[in-house]
């Protein structure tokens, strides 16, 4: 089969995950990769056997490279991404889409006026954890879905990242940073959202990074760092969310999805496996549900499916349109907290097609 030549443009903390989960992909070919500093893109190049360092110039206007993989810091993801689109090329993107909502707009819809593809991280949801509970609710297990309730808390990233400047920044904060893994895993799981409210708080001006390299540097904090929200989906269930940079600890749980007829305990949507648990009608426990796909994939997953989606001319679950309706959501919870109403969601998406059962990781349609 003729391989997608794929160029690889930001060479940083999370660009190994992707040049390690693609090679199982025989239709991926990691053609070059770039960066800013062009050092890192040597650096990744010599780890992982990358033919090409190119500038992201010499990378665009290369024709042979079909799809970029932007894996720049946020405030970079319109730019980039629209620059390729210009260059006639497909784009998978590190999430979020953008960094405010007309940038996502424009990025779809420059995508389909040129007749390219958006890909758009989070691609967990297409791991065994998320697929199992999909094919749950699919199967009707959970009766009709009423609730869903979503967490991710933790004291912020400037203790690990060496970089963590970004998080503070526009483009930043739990919300943008964490809310596309559970907004994409419970569009994934309940179809799309009809209207949101929300309330956010700054609780921390400044940030003290403890990481080695900047420890000590100071970041200001130009975003909400503590987001609580409710999702009203178009069928019908109620979600509650919180995510949240300002709390040292917890113990809540990751997503539960809550139904007639029973309830179903989702795994942590930043990753492909996790145990999937099931509560029936009257039972009291819940009880580890076995995995009915795959858990043995990672970050590439999405981008493999985009380029099968190019050979095969069928859709790409990962989608721009999935991103951009879960962008529009992330910044109705400020924009309801800015105005104390409710704001109705005026895109949508469709649900991305379940992945078929049994598939192993390396394969997709092949
Ligand atoms: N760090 C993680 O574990 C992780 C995990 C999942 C997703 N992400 C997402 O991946 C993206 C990148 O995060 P990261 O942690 O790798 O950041 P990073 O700061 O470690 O790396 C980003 C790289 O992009 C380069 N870059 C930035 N703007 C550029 C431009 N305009 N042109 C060329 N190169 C440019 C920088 O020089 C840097 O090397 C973010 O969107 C983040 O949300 C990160």
């Amino acid at each position: 089969m003729k391989k997608v030549k794929v160029g690889i443009i930001g060479c940083g903390n999370s660009s190994p995950q992707y040049l390690k989960n693609t090679k199982p992909y025989s239709i991926l070919e990691i053609a070059a990769v770039a960066d800013a500093m062009p050092e890192r893109a040597k650096a990744r190049a010599q780890e992982f056997g990358v033919p090409r360092v190119l500038t992201v110039k010499e990378m665009l206007a290369d024709p042979s490279i079909q799809v970029i993989c932007n894996l720049t810091t946020p405030l970079s993801h319109a730019q980039i991404n629209l620059a390729a689109i210009k260059a006639g090329k497909s784009v998978y993107v590190e999430k979020p889409l953008a960094v405010n909502r007309a940038d996502g707009r424009k990025t779809v819809a420059a995508a389909k006026k040129r007749g390219v593809r958006v890909g758009c991280a989070p691609d967990t949801f297409l791991g065994g954890g998320i697929q199992t509970s999909r094919k749950l609710i699919d199967d009707g297990w959970i009766g009709q879905p009423v609730a869903a309730t979503a967490f991710f808390t933790c004291r912020g990233h400037e203790r690990w990242h060496p970089d963590p400047e970004f998080y503070y920044q526009v483009g930043g904060g739990p919300m943008l940073d964490m809310g596309p893994y559970y907004l994409t895993a419970l569009v994934n799981l309940l179809g799309p959202v009809k209207r949101v409210s929300g309330s956010v708080r700054t609780t921390f001006p400044e940030r003290t990074i403890t990481s080695a390299g900047k420890f000590g540097q100071k970041i200001k904090v130009e975003v909400p760092t503590h987001v609580a929200g409710t999702l009203e989906f178009a069928c019908g269930a109620i979600g509650t969310i919180v995510t949240s940079f300002d709390v040292w600890n917890a113990n809540l749980p990751r997503i539960e999805i809550h139904g007639t007829e029973g309830s179903l305990s989702v795994p942590d949507p930043n990753g492909f496996g996790g145990e999937v648990k099931f509560c029936r009608a009257w039972a009291k426990e819940f009880a580890t549900v076995p995995h009915t796909h795959s858990t043995e994939v990672g970050r590439g997953i999405g981008i493999a499916d985009l380029a099968y989606g190019l050979v095969f001319g069928r859709p790409h679950r990962a989608n721009g349109d999935l991103a951009n309706h879960v962008l529009d959501v992330m910044f109705a919870f400020e924009e309801s907290s800015r105005t104390g109403r409710h704001v109705a969601i005026t895109t949508t998406c469709d649900r991305p097609a379940a992945l078929p059962v049994g598939l192993i990781a390396g394969q997709l349609d092949e």
